[in-house]
């Protein structure tokens, strides 16, 4: 009966919460880290996977919405607002639930995944479609919750940033030390923030020996911290980070400085490519910005920019399931045949 707990109670020590807080919980977090066998032939690295798809509502989100709605319940409030191009919108929708709390949501028209909308509406959110982009959302959302009586959840919130960084402190301890690099997927910049604070952490604590580079991924089209400019109409297959003014920019700089890392783009065709090869070669269903991390591992790889016998962890932030169109999109349309065993034979190539 040793259930993982959550990420509040499992790390407790290292969280800003009081024997007060009233921990708000769907046990995320303790998600796996799967050796992956295909990279690591092709980088001659040890790659590993940390499928943060395996949480609760299918995305990283859940590690700082445990954090973000504990804490908006101890304070008081009845209501979370968030911007989002859908996972935060899908965990900010389960957790306010748990809390008993009204949850809104703002995402850009016709830019979510059904999966993640489907979330939403599930969990009873009040949705707003925006006229506008994701920057747009942040904006309106940012207003209205200094207006308002309605506590902001995205992850401009540290106690979001708490939360997640927890992920690193869960590979420091699968692994028993930090990796030599960490690769993740860029859009609103949280996420690279809050693994970098989470190694750091350990590394200070001498839990760690050492921090690992961090490098981050954003699609091409939306690839503002790569351009060094804010891009106005940010555009990629990979909605999750359809991005152009980052909330947490200047910590991504830190974090790829502080480390020795790098921040560099991927095309969605390279994307798309690293997803299909997850989910063929590794066996691991991820939704498309997830793939833009092992997107960026090959394409660093294939420009001789990772030297062989690096332990190298990626970190794929959500579920295939979410969105789930580019895996059907191109694929084959699957035979229909008679309940005949002969004729299902030939068909599957058996005879
Ligand atoms: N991967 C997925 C699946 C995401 O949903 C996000 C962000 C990221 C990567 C990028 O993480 O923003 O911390 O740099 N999704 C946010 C949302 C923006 O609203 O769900 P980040």
């Amino acid at each position: 009966t040793h259930q993982w707990r959550g990420i509040i109670e499992e790390y407790r020590d290292r969280l800003p919460v009081s024997d007060t807080t009233p921990v708000v919980t769907l046990r995320e977090g303790g998600t796996p880290l799967v050796p992956a066998q295909v990279l690591s032939e092709r980088t001659g690295c040890e790659v590993h996977l940390k499928v943060e798809g395996a949480n609760p509502t299918g995305s990283f989100k859940d590690r700082g919405m445990t954090m973000a709605i504990s804490k908006a319940k101890e304070e008081g409030a009845q209501a979370v607002i968030c911007a989002s191009t859908g996972n935060t919108s899908a965990s900010a929708a389960a957790y306010a639930v748990r809390a008993g709390m009204v949850s809104a949501v703002l995402v850009p028209q016709g830019k979510i995944a059904l999966g993640k909308m489907g979330q939403a509406l599930v969990h009873g959110a009040k949705i707003l479609q925006v006229d506008g982009n994701f920057d747009d959302c942040l904006t309106l959302a940012r207003g209205l919750s200094d207006n308002y009586p309605v506590a902001l959840v995205n992850s401009v919130n540290p106690v979001r940033i708490e939360g997640q960084k927890t992920a690193a402190f869960e590979i420091v301890d699968m692994l028993g030390d930090a990796p030599d690099i960490h690769v993740l997927p860029v859009g609103n910049a949280g996420n690279i923030t809050a693994y970098w604070k989470g190694y750091k952490e350990y590394a200070a604590d001498g839990i760690a020996t050492h921090t690992p580079r961090m490098w981050g991924f954003q699609a091409s089209g939306s690839a503002p911290i790569v351009r060094g400019e804010v891009v106005k109409d940010p555009s990629t297959i990979a909605t999750a980070i359809r991005i152009g003014n980052p909330a947490s920019w200047d910590y991504a700089l830190a974090a790829r400085d502080e480390s020795g890392g790098a921040i560099d783009e991927v095309t969605d065709r390279e994307i798309l490519r690293a997803y299909r090869l997850l989910a063929s070669q590794e066996g691991v269903f991820v939704e498309p910005a997830s793939a833009a991390s092992v997107a960026g591992l090959l394409k660093a790889a294939e420009q001789g920019k990772v030297d062989p016998g690096q332990r190298i962890v990626c970190t794929v932030t959500g579920n295939g399931l979410k969105d789930p169109d580019w895996a059907v999109a191109g694929a084959p349309q699957p035979v229909t045949v008679p309940v005949d065993a002969a004729t299902a034979a030939e068909r599957l190539g058996l005879v």
